[in-house]
């Protein structure tokens, strides 16, 4: 299988509720006027906490530093894997499930930090740069390595990006994985996504679900049962648009533009974390992706500022929380 360091450089930003407004400017240029900027990796999420966004440095220019925006320090690199149709492929799981094996385990047990980013066409997994040769050593026995560099596929090597650190020198050193709380709630969700050339035609949507969603109707809707947690995600990655909603917001969409795959899923959430996350500790992606793993059960995993979130069915999230060590959860089913 092959592994390719994409040639993004991003930034893991978030901006805060309030804040939105300062924002929206940028925003609605990164999403509609793909022409008029040059970034080529945006990705937007709403959580009830903030909106976190993910993207290059070309699409970094555009925000403004303001209070109401953070900053994570890292520069983060995707990685993406690419099966090459080998023997090794024969689970047919989507998402999280086929790497957490062959990436995500590996580098949690080398103390390697994550950053997850599933879409509908596939998954990244972001890694700080700084850890690259750590990346690149840890996973050159299973893969391929390609830095991909100005549209070419460059192969890498171990000795090509360490800088003297091989490892974390760390390994073995089995630490035991912070167990945090995890909240499931009610709502259902879609992975979908969309043609870009169609994007005009959803867009006032689009902004409608994006800026004013929490801001009430002239024509109130049933008010959404408390137990649904807001959660939105919107990636444009390389030309390719993925969308993560719950069945209220894809109800406001016009049925015949956005397209699912064929067995057209929903999927229930799982939230991971009670306190912010932070962006150093590793494992809390290879606990959850492991036991999905080993019984071959897709599942797509988002994280963000604050918290991680993974979907997956219910069923194999309640089996799911038994083989956890045990932990706080609060399932609104
Ligand atoms: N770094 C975590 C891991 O390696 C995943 C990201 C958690 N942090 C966050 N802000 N969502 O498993």
């Amino acid at each position: 299988m092959d592994l390719h360091i994409l040639d993004h450089r991003l930034r893991v930003t978030s901006i805060s509720k309030n804040g939105l407004v300062n924002f929206t400017h940028p925003l609605i240029k990164l999403i509609f006027l793909r022409n008029r900027t040059r970034c080529k990796f945006f990705s937007l999420t709403e959580t009830p906490e903030n909106y976190t966004v993910v993207l290059d440095e070309e699409g970094f220019k555009e925000l403004r530093p303001s209070e109401h925006l953070q900053v994570e320090s890292a520069i983060w690199l995707p990685l993406n894997v690419v099966s090459n149709g080998s023997a090794s492929s024969s689970s047919q799981a989507v998402g999280v499930t086929k790497i957490a094996k062959s990436v995500i385990a590996p580098l949690a047990q080398q103390h390697v930090s994550v950053f997850m980013l599933s879409t509908y066409q596939t998954d990244f997994i972001l890694v700080k740069e700084k850890d690259l040769s750590v990346v690149v050593s840890t996973l050159e026995e299973e893969f391929n390595i390609y830095k991909e560099e100005g549209g070419e596929s460059v192969p890498v090597h171990c000795q090509d990006v360490s800088n003297g650190l091989h490892k974390n020198g760390r390994e073995g050193t089995a630490i035991q994985p912070t167990v945090h709380p995890v909240l499931i709630p009610k709502n259902q969700f879609c992975v979908m996504s969309l043609d870009p050339d169609t994007l005009p035609s959803i867009a006032t949507t689009l902004i409608d679900v994006l800026f004013y969603s929490s801001s009430p109707k002239e024509d109130p809707q049933p008010s959404p049962s408390q137990d649904c947690v807001k959660f939105f995600s919107f990636s444009l990655i390389d030309g390719y648009i993925s969308l993560v909603m719950d069945t209220e917001a894809q109800r406001q969409f016009p049925a015949d533009l956005l397209f699912t795959s064929s067995s057209g899923e929903l999927w229930r959430m799982v939230r991971i974390g009670g306190q912010p996350l932070g962006f150093d500790e590793c494992g809390i992606v290879a606990q959850i992706s492991q036991p999905l793993a080993d019984s071959d059960i897709s599942a797509y995993y988002i994280s963000t500022f604050s918290f991680d979130h993974a979907l997956a069915n219910l069923t194999v999230i309640k089996q799911l929380l038994h083989y956890l060590p045990s932990r706080k959860h609060c399932t609104k089913s």
